[in-house]
């Protein structure tokens, strides 16, 4: 079985066997969000397991659990230690124990840009807040202080400002008369313990579902001049605006259960010679003859630029003569 880096294995050229995402997982103290995340990484179904727990403080309660639970603990105090330095160590550490994703979980570490930059949409934290609402530390107070009617949690894709990033998912938690920032911090962590494994589960299996994948297609594909997208056979097709179509969709045509894009080949032995190169990725698209290759994108280790530049390249099969002159020009800048 051949692995790949998205913790993918291909088990032959027909479907692929699913293993699980692996989670290296950041703390600084109690841990309680990183025991709801290993608590449900031991549920068959759940996707993700836990490869690393690691934290900044040696003292972390949170490391003793994870031990006992036979999860591998790496532990270092940042004390001393320049925050690139520091954050170099961490990164060396999760990638020896092959972590394909990083979870922040009470992790009260600023990061460097560098290391933030080595898990770029790869790194999720929880907050204890509404995010945009009060982002760093004392949320709960001021949320109180500002009368809020519900107080709560979100998990957010990691960027280099603090507590900001794309939201993945919320949780509102209703604020209670006579409620402390005490008793409304221990309700929001109730809420925190459910939204986490739901959010980083649903995150390492979204580049498999359809949803997403057509999505980034659109994005590709409509990037391109005068190219606009139909319905055609009950696929979404993308086509140049009143002329000819240079890729579909597929999702489970002709019961082949397969995710995948159709695009035009640039030549007549291309579709054969992709084939050839990766047959577990490339195949040929029934009905759509030879000048045509499937490109399947549910492996979970899709390279974006490729999809971009064959999407490119079957729009310039089509494009009228004008077009193609314009769009030359325009790639030129
Ligand atoms: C949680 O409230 C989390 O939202 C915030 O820090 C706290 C960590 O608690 N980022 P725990 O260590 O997970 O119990």
């Amino acid at each position: 079985m051949d692995r790949h880096p998205s913790g993918v294995s291909r088990a032959n050229r027909t479907g692929t066997v699913q293993v699980k995402a692996k989670v290296g997982v950041l703390i600084s103290g109690r841990g309680s969000n990183m025991a709801a995340l290993l608590y449900a990484a031991r549920h068959p179904s759940c996707p993700y397991e836990l490869v690393l727990v690691a934290a900044n403080d040696p003292e972390a309660p949170g490391l003793k659990l994870a031990a006992a639970e036979g999860v591998p603990t790496f532990a270092h105090s940042h004390k001393g230690l320049k925050r690139a330095e520091f954050d170099r160590i961490v990164d060396a550490q999760l990638r020896s124990a092959g972590a394909e994703y990083v979870a922040l979980a009470g992790y009260m570490r600023l990061l460097s840009p560098e290391f933030v930059a080595g898990w770029e949409g790869r790194m999720l934290n929880i907050h204890p807040s509404l995010l945009p609402r009060y982002k760093g530390l004392g949320t709960h107070q001021q949320a109180l202080d500002a009368g809020d009617s519900h107080a709560g949690c979100s998990v957010h894709i990691v960027t280099a400002e603090l507590d900001d990033g794309p939201v993945l998912g919320q949780t509102a938690v209703a604020i209670l008369p006579g409620d402390t920032a005490e008793s409304l911090a221990a309700r929001v962590l109730m809420a925190e313990h459910q939204l986490y494994p739901r959010m980083l589960a649903e995150f390492v299996t979204r580049e498999r579902q359809p949803e997403w994948l057509l999505n980034k297609v659109r994005e590709h594909a409509l990037a391109l001049p005068q190219a606009d997208e139909v319905t055609s056979h009950g696929m979404p097709c993308f086509g140049i605006e009143k002329g000819k179509k240079f890729a579909y969709f597929s999702q489970g045509n002709h019961g082949d259960g397969v995710i995948a894009i159709l695009v035009k080949t640039t030549a007549p032995e291309e579709q054969a010679m992709l084939i050839e190169s990766d047959p577990a990725r490339y195949y040929r698209p029934a009905y759509f003859g030879d000048g045509w290759v499937g490109i399947k994108l549910d492996l979970g280790d899709t390279d974006w630029d490729h999809i971009g530049d064959r999407l490119d390249k079957s729009w310039r099969t089509v494009a009228p003569r004008k077009l193609l002159g314009l769009k030359d020009i325009a790639d030129q800048f």
